[in-house]
């Protein structure tokens, strides 16, 4: 998704805005650009490809002041001349959004003189900017947004003074504070070198850096007041650490994030779940009649297995839904139902459309993320952080398994509640949730087997997942993870629908990764497993540390812990996690960004 940055201090900007982009590399993109306020007045210089390509063309530039973009196309082919910073007149503008009246604009502007060069929806921001300046840059960025309909995080440069001006609905835009200089940018991670001091903007608010200040207007022009975070990231935990790749970092990092999400949360001595960031009563958990997850990619997978827990250990009847249907489909919510959105990021847009859409219906609502100040928390009245730091490869990792780690944790906690559970089966499931990490470490430390079978099959053209039960979704998320980033077809199955058509298309090519650790479906899994393999399959069992049986089974197994089987998915996901990682290193795949994916979707 676009990324947009902006200096204004003493400092040389074009190296800031240049190494800010980089950090929001991860984000997906396909060109770069960037807008510096020198003595000879603005100057832009913007290319497609990476922003190492816009690095090499860039002369000595003097100025202290700019803005900077990497472009995700959605309107406009990825071209050097559809790359931001647009300009009208003096004006340059960098956006991350979507101008829905585009069309309307357009033609308005056309009527007033303006030529458009580029095919893109921003460049409006820039025509409309330029027509209502007078001299007051913020006045003007508001007159022009008045007008649009739509999203934006959006940046203003002008060349009459050093000023950069920026705005904010629904897409992700903070400002940092520095000493004597200020910056923004889309998220946190590209000014963790510069700042730790942020603010998170609100939508219709303006901000407008320039003289060693910062000031916050609401969208009538009036002076807003600033409040400012402090973040406890640091630099080192957002770069690699010697790692070959984010992901791998990330991966490796489980060890460290299952254990901290559940760090004040988890007292094994009473089997209580302390909760404190959920506002619901016990009441209202006592009569709640329904849950409604929304989340996207991997975060719906999280949420498969949160139904299955909210059900098994609470129930209570839960339904999962891909956010982007659920914003358009006929809905039967009221408030006893709650809704909990999912989103690592908390700026998918679907899922933030989702929410919205449930509260109107008067739901009560809960977001699991992992973004401290992210808009899906200020959208939820209970906001439940997955504490797993920064995550930068495209492909989520450490996020997935403690939004796993956060549903097991609410699903004890309504269980309890709604006097499901009783204290001896809490305190042995609380118990086997913090042995976890140990667990995670002993995965990795046979991450060399893994690698073994992932470069045996990685020339394979389709790969299979199975799974039953709780092993479905992570059946869903091996073959999520593994097209995501080595660009192998994969599908993820329930075992006991392949007779319904997958078995069909399975043969001595197509590898078939069974997920079959111990569960009252076991059994099952072997007949899906003997199936495949009729058919020629070559089957990786993921299994138990114990299990004798599986080894007549398959061709080849990866072992896990021995846990409670309620917690297997934690695990097992590790083991899909470094499966597609070392496939895709195998076929030299660009890991850390796939081609076409964006690590947050701010977009619809
Ligand atoms: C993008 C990312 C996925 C992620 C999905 C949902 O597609 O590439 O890794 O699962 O968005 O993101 P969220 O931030 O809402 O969890």
């Amino acid at each position: 998704m676009c990324g947009i940055v902006g200096y204004v201090g003493k400092k040389q900007a074009t190296p800031i805005l240049i190494d800010a982009l980089k950090r929001l590399e991860y984000r997906g993109y396909d060109s770069a650009g960037v807008a510096v306020l020198t003595d000879k007045g603005v100057e832009v210089y913007k290319t497609e490809g990476r922003i190492s390509e816009l690095e090499a063309q860039l002369p000595d530039i003097n100025g202290l002041c700019g803005i900077g973009h990497t472009r995700w196309a959605t309107q406009g082919a990825p071209t050097t001349i559809n790359a931001h910073p647009h300009v009208s007149g003096n004006i340059s503008v960098v956006h991350n959004g979507i101008i829905e009246n585009y069309n309307e604009l357009h033609k308005f502007l056309n009527n007033e003189g303006y030529e458009f060069v580029s095919e893109t929806d921003t460049e409006v921001l820039a025509h409309l900017t330029n027509m209502y300046y007078k001299g007051n840059l913020v006045s003007a960025v508001i007159q022009g947004l008045k007008k649009v309909k739509g999203t934006y995080a959006a940046a203003f440069l002008c060349g009459d003074s050093k000023q950069v001006v920026a705005a904010r609905k629904e897409s992700p835009l903070i400002a940092g504070i520095g000493n004597g200089e200020n910056f923004i940018a889309s998220d946190v991670t590209a000014l963790l070198k510069y700042t730790r001091d942020i603010v998170y903007m609100h939508d219709y608010e303006i901000v407008s850096l320039a003289g060693g200040q910062i000031q916050l207007y609401d969208f009538w022009g009036n002076p807003a007041k600033t409040h400012i975070d402090s973040i406890d990231w640091n630099i080192e935990a957002a770069e690699k650490s010697g790692y070959p790749h984010f992901m791998l970092k990330e991966i490796n990092e489980q060890v460290t994030s299952v254990h901290d999400i559940m760090m004040g949360r988890v007292s094994k001595l009473n089997g209580d779940v302390a909760l404190d960031e959920i506002k619901l009563s016990m009441e209202e958990i006592q009569n709640l009649e329904r849950i409604v997850i929304v989340a996207c990619g991997t975060s719906y997978n999280a949420g498969l297995i949160g139904k299955c827990l909210f059900e098994g250990l609470a129930g209570i009847h839960t339904d999962v839904e891909v956010s982007s249907e659920f914003r358009y489909s006929n809905h039967v919510l009221g408030d006893s139902t709650l809704v909990v959105a999912i989103s690592q990021s908390g700026e998918t847009a679907d899922t933030l459309a989702a929410i919205r859409e449930a509260k109107n219906y008067g739901c009560r609502a809960i977001a699991i993320t992992n973004v401290v100040g992210a808009t899906l928390a200020r959208e939820a009245e209970n906001i439940f952080y997955t504490r797993a730091g920064p995550e930068i490869g495209v492909a989520a990792t450490k996020t997935f398994t403690s939004q796993l780690v956060a549903l097991y944790l609410l699903a004890i906690y309504f269980a309890r509640i709604r006097k499901r559970m009783d204290m001896d089966r809490s305190k042995r499931l609380l118990a086997s949730l913090t042995q976890l990490p140990g667990m995670i470490q002993q995965i990795l430390n046979s991450k060399d087997l893994i690698k073994k079978q992932a470069v045996r099959f990685s020339n394979a053209k389709d790969y299979f997942f199975l799974g039953r039960s709780l092993n479905y979704p992570v059946a869903l998320e091996g073959a999520l993870k593994l097209k995501e980033i080595s660009y192998i077809h994969a599908e993820g199955y329930a075992a006991g629908e392949l007779k319904h058509g997958p078995l069909a298309i399975i043969s001595k090519d197509t590898p078939v990764v069974a997920i079959a650790t111990r569960s009252p479906t076991y059994d099952k899994m072997l007949n899906n497993i003997r199936e495949v393999k009729a058919r020629g399959a070559q089957v990786l069992a993921i299994a138990d540390l114990n299990d004798a049986e599986i080894d007549k089974n398959a061709d080849a197994v990866i072992r896990i812990p021995v846990t409670d089987e309620l917690l297997n998915p934690v695990l097992s996901s590790v083991v899909v996690q470094l499966l597609a990682y070392y496939s895709a290193y195998a076929l030299g795949c660009p890991i850390d960004k796939p081609r076409n994916l964006a690590k947050s979707v701010t977009v619809e």
